[in-house]
């Protein structure tokens, strides 16, 4: 396995890997990784002749006063478990070489459909930083397939509508969530949690399956739902931002007939912001 942090010299060993008539596969992740993100490296390996995975914490998609700063950055830890994992190449670029002239004022891109609701509507500017750097991560490797977690979900629309509204010649596949032994989804940011958080943090999936089961059980009354969410979490200690019940194709509120939904949920837990969701499908 080779990591790379220039984009010149990735550009070449992806162009020898094609003349070579290689399927290229990607994981773009920020690092830190655990088995959430090696879930995706197996996905990417199974269907790709080459993968590559990028580790790059984007300060474009940190809004002020977030986690940019103390985001743990653990890289030779990452590079043993991706080489054990049999990935080809890490592009582990800097701040600089992903951003010459700096972040502000940067040509963006966004999906304006889904980037001001739920998660957007909580971390402005947040998925016009994230497709931004997708999108120079895409060009940059030219992956025909690309590898992204359920555990974020609009993040995961976000991709599969800009590939589609930019025509770019990618398949995007989702990750199941990988979830702690207690039903935790796996996050970097868990570590921020003290040990009575840890112990509690489970409390979060709990009230997306409750809510999973209302719908299973047939009920439609979805601002109840969400306010049944809301209200027990804020019992249980947390502070949500968000408990809502939408289509799992667009992430519109539910209509008559919809068969596909997910529950997804924010909260902050102490300084911790913890994000999640359960998807149900009915018949
Ligand atoms: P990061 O948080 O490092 O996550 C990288 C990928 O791993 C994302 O696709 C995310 O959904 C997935 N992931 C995280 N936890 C997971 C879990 N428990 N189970 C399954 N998949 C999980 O998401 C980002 O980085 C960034 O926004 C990025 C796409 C790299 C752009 O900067």
């Amino acid at each position: 396995m080779e990591t790379l942090n220039r984009i010149h010299t990735v550009r070449e060993r992806v162009a020898a890997w094609r003349a070579e008539g290689a399927r290229v596969g990607l994981v773009p992740t920020m690092g830190n990784l655990h088995d959430g993100h090696l879930s995706l490296v197996r996905l990417a390996l199974e269907p790709a002749d080459r993968v590559v995975v990028s580790v790059f914490v984007n300060p474009l998609q940190f809004g002020p006063g977030e986690d940019f700063n103390t985001y743990p950055r653990t890289s030779e830890r990452d590079g043993e478990l991706l080489a054990r994992e049999g990935v080809d190449l890490v592009f582990a670029p800097t701040a600089f070489e992903m951003y010459p002239d700096g972040v502000d004022g940067t040509t963006i891109v966004d999906s304006p459909a889904f980037s001001g609701m739920l998660e957007g509507h909580f971390r402005p500017g947040h998925f016009a930083g994230v497709a931004t750097v997708v999108t120079k991560l895409f060009n940059i490797i030219t992956p025909d397939i690309a590898v992204f977690g359920d555990k974020d979900y609009q993040q995961l629309i976000v991709i599969r509508r800009l590939v589609r509204d930019l025509c770019l010649p990618i398949e995007v596949i989702g990750g199941p969530i990988v979830r702690e032994r207690d039903g935790l989804a796996m996050s970097s940011r868990n570590q921020y949690l003290s040990q009575a958080e840890r112990d509690h943090a489970p409390q979060l999936y709990r009230a997306l399956c409750a809510a999973g089961k209302r719908i299973v059980d047939g009920e439609r009354g979805w601002e109840d739902i969400e306010t049944e969410g809301m209200v027990a979490l804020t019992r249980e200690g947390f502070e949500p931002d968000y408990f809502s019940v939408r289509r799992a194709q667009d992430l519109l509120p539910p209509r008559e007939g919809d068969v596909e939904f997910v529950v997804l949920t924010a909260a902050r837990l102490g300084r911790t912001r913890l994000i999640d969701n359960v998807r149900i499908r009915l018949g």
